[in-house]
């Protein structure tokens, strides 16, 4: 035998000097829900240790999240269902939750990322991603008119990065123009550009209420079957004006994750999304895996596929390990 691929296993030291993929903190996006009120902490039943915040408390976690060792968070709204219509005008609105906690968090830590979601649905009567007219369908042109009104509110608030997450045609395009014309050309897009039409946001829309009222996304989110077309969403993104791209979710979706490598020298970042969350908790929680390890190894899992960011709801936990590269 010439080879012996076990000599470089035989030693902890081994091991680390041929390792090939790490995962570091700093590639970590931490996904955290807000609410209206005060003094509010509202576990998210199918989401254990995740929480919705009102403003105040949220501020205190950011702290914590902070001294850990994170360095950007993702923010999604609940919205009362009274501010909740079709066209998702509370979206827009200069003083809405999301432009104030942004505002608050900027001002107490000015050096946090903060990327902010663009889309309907939290704000949608309807639970949809876009506006709907008399007969159930999206309206494409309609709805990108107010998602570019709602990036600019969270640009002007001072996120630094808005995540389109709607996918209507044509979005990025329209919110970089508007974005530049406005003068934010420092202000970055975080584009959902391979979004599927996953089962694995339901623990999501528990958390924000934002469920469809009626049928589901699949006019707008990707077939889970395809996977070309996956090129062709983000190609147009780039040439649109995206600065990352984003495969959403992640583990069922590793191959999109490796397919779109090679095509592209923006980075990419995937979206380990609640479902994912979910079942490892889940299953950990009656003890039949074993948490710590297993999310260690999804997460590096991610990142071999090719991710250079990830966002997920065990960021947190992944810093409390002490973890800076594993
Ligand atoms: C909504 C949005 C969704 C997620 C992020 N932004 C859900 C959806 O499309 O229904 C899902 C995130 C998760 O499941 O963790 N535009």
């Amino acid at each position: 035998m010439f080879q012996r691929p076990r000599r470089l296993r035989q030693s902890a030291g081994l091991r680390r000097l041929v390792r090939e993929t790490h995962l570091q903190l700093d590639d970590l996006i931490y996904p955290l829900f807000v609410m209206e009120g005060e003094n509010q902490r509202v576990e998210v039943p199918s989401m254990p240790g995740i929480y919705r915040y009102s403003l105040d408390l949220l501020l205190e976690e950011l702290s914590t999240v902070q001294e850990l060792g994170l360095s950007a968070i993702a923010l999604f709204p609940l919205i009362p269902d009274s501010q909740k219509n079709n066209q998702g005008r509370e979206s827009y609105n200069p003083n809405g939750l999301i432009p104030r906690a942004i505002r608050a968090i900027k001002q107490t830590f000015p050096d946090l990322i903060v990327i902010t979601d663009v889309a309907l649905d939290p704000y949608s009567d309807q639970g949809h991603d876009g506006i709907v007219d008399e007969n159930g369908k999206i309206l494409n042109d309609e709805t990108v008119a107010v998602l570019v009104k709602q990036a600019l509110v969270q640009a002007e608030a001072g996120a630094d990065l808005v995540a389109p997450s709607d996918m209507m045609d044509g979005r990025i395009g329209a919110i970089r123009k508007a974005l530049d014309a406005a003068e934010h050309i420092q202000t970055g897009i975080l584009a959902y550009s391979a979004k599927y039409a996953s089962a694995y946001y339901g623990p999501f829309r528990d958390a924000l209420d934002s469920a469809p009222k009626f049928g589901d996304k699949k006019t707008y989110q990707m077939d889970i079957a395809n996977s070309r077309e996956a090129i062709k969403e983000v190609a147009l993104d780039r040439v649109e004006g995206a600065d990352i791209i984003m495969v959403k979710p992640a583990l069922a979706y590793l191959d999109i994750i490796a397919r779109i490598k090679p095509y592209t020298y923006t980075p990419i970042a995937a979206y380990n999304v609640s479902g994912e969350y979910a079942m490892i908790k889940a299953a950990a929680q009656r003890g039949w895996v074993e948490e710590k390890t297993i999310v260690l190894e999804t997460l590096t899992s991610i990142k071999r596929a090719g991710a250079d960011l990830i966002l997920t709801y065990f960021a947190k936990q992944v810093a409390q390990l002490g973890i800076k590269n594993s």
